[in-house]
């Protein structure tokens, strides 16, 4: 089967002043990355906070663009930012933000939020607008009579429940969630995390799903990408990875999942210096932090290497497939 989304090689590097008096200094916000998503898959990426996950988000959907490596979506180059076709591939890939209020338009009744992408991709007419209104309101747990309300009469949950439907108003084939669920209470997490499950299920979208939430990802996706200062250090199916990490990165995040009792969306935070993508260590970034660093990883970049079991990791101390796996 081919791939939805094929990105290779992305980088993207963003100048940025260090203080008020500070030299511009280089970014490497994302730097090569790349990944697959097949239809009726999702795939989850975690990493601490400042990993480039919502940078990579961005880049994926074109709304950022890379200045190396390209993204393919079903066998298409990504048309550039803001060009016709771009606006016409909008209407298959969208994305999902974590701040519904944000993400929604306060002087805009609901059903006028979930017509306004119909009409910006001209799609349907008046009658079937309106039936697709109602469809998608229904999909995502929204009651009729919501129709009518404001963004600040709903609750949070309710508000993400509108985002999701407008998202999903253009019928799209690729859903990039960006942190869906971080700012929504606890208690409504889950539903929300269900209902993405069910829709993605239903549909057959194919779905990039960013979140600092493990225990959600080990859930809900097929594979996951573990990010550490713009890279994928790790990468394979969710299950595998969650209970055998290969890189001592990944082996660290899973160490910290939060225990019964603790928020369920306290931060990731592991020991030594936080990363920090303004002055990335040689070698191997994670060195500094990893507790089984040798010379080696001081000197050289681990390579992307697979590991077995359709897995890959960049660790020189992770034994490659050919010597893991009888051939
Ligand atoms: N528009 C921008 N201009 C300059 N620097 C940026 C910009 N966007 C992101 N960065 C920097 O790129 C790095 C990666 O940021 P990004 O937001 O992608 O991380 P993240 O993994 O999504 O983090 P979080 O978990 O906090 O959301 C950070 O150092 C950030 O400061
Ligand atoms: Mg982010």
């Amino acid at each position: 089967m081919s791939q939805l989304l094929d990105a290779r090689g992305l980088v993207r590097v963003y100048t940025a002043r260090r203080g008020l008096l500070g030299r511009p200094a280089r970014v490497r916000a994302v730097d090569g990355v790349s990944l697959r998503v097949k239809r009726g898959e999702t795939l989850g990426i975690v990493g601490e906070s400042g990993s480039g996950k919502s940078t990579l988000g961005r880049v994926l959907l074109g709304i950022d663009a890379a200045q190396k490596g390209t993204v393919h979506i079903d066998g298409a180059p990504m048309p550039a930012f803001g060009t016709p076709g771009w606006r016409a591939l909008r209407a298959r890939i969208q994305m999902v933000y974590q701040d519904p209020l944000a993400a929604l338009d306060r002087r805009l009744s609901v059903a006028h939020q979930l017509r306004e992408p119909l009409d910006i991709h001209h799609l349907g007419d008046g009658e079937s607008r309106s039936a697709r209104i109602s469809e998608v309101m229904q999909s995502v747990g929204l009651r009729p009579d919501q129709a009518g309300k404001f963004p600040h009469e709903l609750s949070g949950g309710q508000r993400q429940r509108v985002v999701i439907a407008r998202a999903l108003m253009t019928e799209p084939e690729l859903l990039v969630c960006d942190e869906p669920v971080s700012a929504l209470d606890v208690s409504i997490q889950a539903q929300v995390v269900n209902l993405l499950a069910d829709l993605q299920r239903d549909r057959g979208l194919g779905m990039v799903f960013i979140s600092h939430d493990l225990k959600v990802v080990r859930n809900l996706c097929d594979r996951v990408a573990v990010m550490y200062l713009g890279r994928i250090v790790e990468e394979g199916p969710a299950e595998a990875v969650f209970a055998d990490p290969r890189h001592p990165y990944t082996q660290a995040l899973i160490s910290s999942v939060p225990q019964p009792g603790r928020a369920a969306n306290s931060r990731i935070i592991l020991q030594g210096e936080p990363p920090d993508p303004g002055n990335r260590p040689p070698g191997c970034a994670f060195h500094p932090r990893c507790p089984m660093a040798e010379d080696s990883c001081r000197r050289a970049i681990p390579e992307t290497r697979a590991v077995g079991g359709a897995r890959s990791a960049a660790c020189h101390l992770v034994a490659p497939a050919a010597l893991t796996e009888p051939a």
